[in-house]
């Protein structure tokens, strides 16, 4: 039950980042970009990340990824929170303006979807019952799309879901707030392959 009673993520926020969310909140809103284009600023990002659906093995689909989500992520490239190349060195140059901008942007492309063949049936009954022990709902979402600073996280791509959930277990990945990495403590490396199999076929 200890997921339900961590639901207030953001309580966990470092005070810059905190500061950084809440800040965001007051800004303009800026005018509508076109959801076709992919917004300038993005063609770097775009080359690796593919415009919306990563098609690289390792690296994540970005594509209507929640925008709060990715500010805490690209700080924490920043800061070298999250270790991961090459994010902290893309990141390293990066200021406060930023990190908003990049994940506005990165937040009005495209979402990823499964396309292949329906998973296992029984596939999907071990993972919805890890889903609903675990709680993934009650801060990923019922359809886990995510929100505010909770990632966005069906249809993502099976080794880089498994992957994150095995660097949270072994806390090389420490989240912006440490739900995940408690989250993870009780999953089984069969527990994470059946997670990742299923979450990335939604
Ligand atoms: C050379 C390839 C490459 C380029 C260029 C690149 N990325 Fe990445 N990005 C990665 C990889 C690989 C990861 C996964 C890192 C890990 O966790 O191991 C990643 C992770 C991320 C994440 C974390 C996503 C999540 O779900 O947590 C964000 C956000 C991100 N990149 C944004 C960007 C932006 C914005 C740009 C352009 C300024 C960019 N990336 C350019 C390879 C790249
Ligand atoms: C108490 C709230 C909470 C619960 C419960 C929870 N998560 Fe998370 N999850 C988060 C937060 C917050 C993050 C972002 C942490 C960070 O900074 O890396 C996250 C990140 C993730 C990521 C990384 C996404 C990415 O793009 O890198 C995955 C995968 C994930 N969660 C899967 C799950 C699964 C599967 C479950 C259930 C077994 C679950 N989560 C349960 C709050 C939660």
């Amino acid at each position: 039950m200890r997921g339900l009673a961590r639901i207030g993520v953001i309580r966990g926020l470092a005070p810059a980042l905190g500061a950084l969310l809440a800040g965001a909140a007051l800004a303009a809103p800026q005018s509508a970009a076109p959801q076709s284009a992919v917004p300038e600023r993005l063609a770097p990002c775009v080359a690796c990340h593919g415009s919306g659906t990563s098609e690289a093995e390792g690296v994540p689909s970005l594509g209507g990824q929640q925008a709060d989500y990715v500010v805490t992520q690209l700080f924490q490239f920043r800061e070298k929170q999250r270790e991961a190349s090459p994010m902290n060195d893309i990141a390293a140059g990066f200021s406060d303006d930023d990190l908003r901008a990049y994940a506005d942007a990165v937040a009005t492309l495209p979402p990823p979807a499964w396309s292949g063949p329906a998973a296992d049936p029984a596939l999907v009954a071990r993972a919805q019952a890890l889903v609903a022990k675990h709680q993934c709902n009650s801060c990923h979402g019922a359809d886990l799309a995510g929100r505010d600073a909770i990632p966005r996280i069906r249809a993502q791509r099976e080794e880089y879901l498994a992957q994150a959930l095995a660097a949270y277990k072994s806390n090389a990945r420490p989240g912006y707030d440490p739900a995940m990495n408690e989250v993870a403590q009780d999953l089984s490396d069969a527990d994470i392959k059946d997670l990742a199999a299923y979450v990335s076929r939604l």
